[in-house]
């Protein structure tokens, strides 16, 4: 892609961003009651969905799981749109503010500050608690956004973005879901439709520029934060909210089919994509595997 290229898909980005936005303050209705019986996630995307503990819970707390599960997700949405935004703000520290594509990061970077506000919003309706990262690898969060670059600092971005995306795609339309949720789906599926296409891009701009050694580097970068990525998604304090034990349900859920499904699920098209992009093989994807997003 030249840079002519580049400029042309964020001036593209950049007139779609002015023509469609939110303000999760006053497009989404944060007073209106919760409806009775509504779920939070597909019970088949719950995490233990079809394991004896997931039979052992009553319809209600298999409900009361899925909201927790939700805020774990979100809670940690809200880490990752941090690392994010820390990372936009590297990249356009360094950037032609002048420029098109400097100019969307920008716009991204507002529109991430908005999502951030309305998780954590959400998190205060459901009135549970926030399921955050534990320190060491909000340490480690901070250590990746300094030492990611090009195809690392992209393809984290995406690895961000495309697996909630995925999930969110499926509750948007879905009647049986609590409409708050489906309404912040719908407002961050748009937002982040924009954001998947042009970190997409520019991975694909960064990897012509690849030695044998800095894709090594780069593929080891991606795995870890893969498969950190997948385990920071459901935080095992969420099953002591049903009475289960956290390590115990923390076992099964990582040994359910169902939800290593889920997994893949949501790790597919970002799995295709870096793959076709040279970024996932060895070394590394073991630890793709372990992540449970390549299937
Ligand atoms: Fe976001
Ligand atoms: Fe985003």
């Amino acid at each position: 892609m030249t840079t002519t290229d580049q400029e042309r898909v964020a001036d593209r980005l950049l007139r779609s961003t002015a023509n469609v936005n939110y303000d999760p303050d006053i497009d989404l209705d944060w007073s209106a009651p919760l409806e009775p019986g509504k779920r939070f996630v597909l019970p088949r995307r719950s995490s233990l969905y079809g394991t004896s503990l997931w039979d052992q819970l009553t319809p209600e707390q298999q409900i009361e799981l899925g909201k927790h599960e939700i805020v774990s997700v979100a809670s940690t949405g809200i880490f990752l749109e941090s690392v994010l935004m820390r990372m936009l703000a590297k990249h356009t520290y360094w950037g032609e503010v002048q420029s098109s594509h400097i100019q969307y990061a920008l716009a991204e970077l507002g529109e991430e500050t908005r999502h951030t506000i309305m998780f954590a919003k959400m998190i205060e309706r459901l009135g549970t608690p926030r399921y955050g990262p534990p320190k060491v690898i909000l340490r480690l969060g901070a250590a990746l956004t300094s030492m990611a670059f090009g195809p690392s600092l992209w393809g984290a971005i995406l690895i961000g973005e495309e697996i909630v995306d995925r999930w969110q795609r499926e509750v948007a339309g879905d009647e049986s879901i609590q409409p708050l949720i489906r309404m912040i789906s719908r407002i961050h599926i748009v937002e982040d439709e924009r954001h998947v296409g042009f970190a997409r891009a520019e991975l694909l701009r960064s990897v012509t520029k690849m030695n044998k050694f800095a894709r090594a580097y780069h593929r080891i970068a991606l795995a870890r934060t893969a498969f950190i990525v997948s385990r920071l998604m459901i935080n095992p304090r969420v099953y002591a909210a049903v009475g289960l034990d956290p390590r115990e349900a923390r076992r099964a859920a990582l040994a359910n089919p169902y939800y290593r499904e889920t997994l893949r699920y949501g790790g597919e098209k970002l799995v295709a994509f870096l793959s076709e992009a040279g970024l996932i093989g060895r070394p590394g994807r073991r630890l793709w595997r372990m992540s449970f997003l390549l299937g």
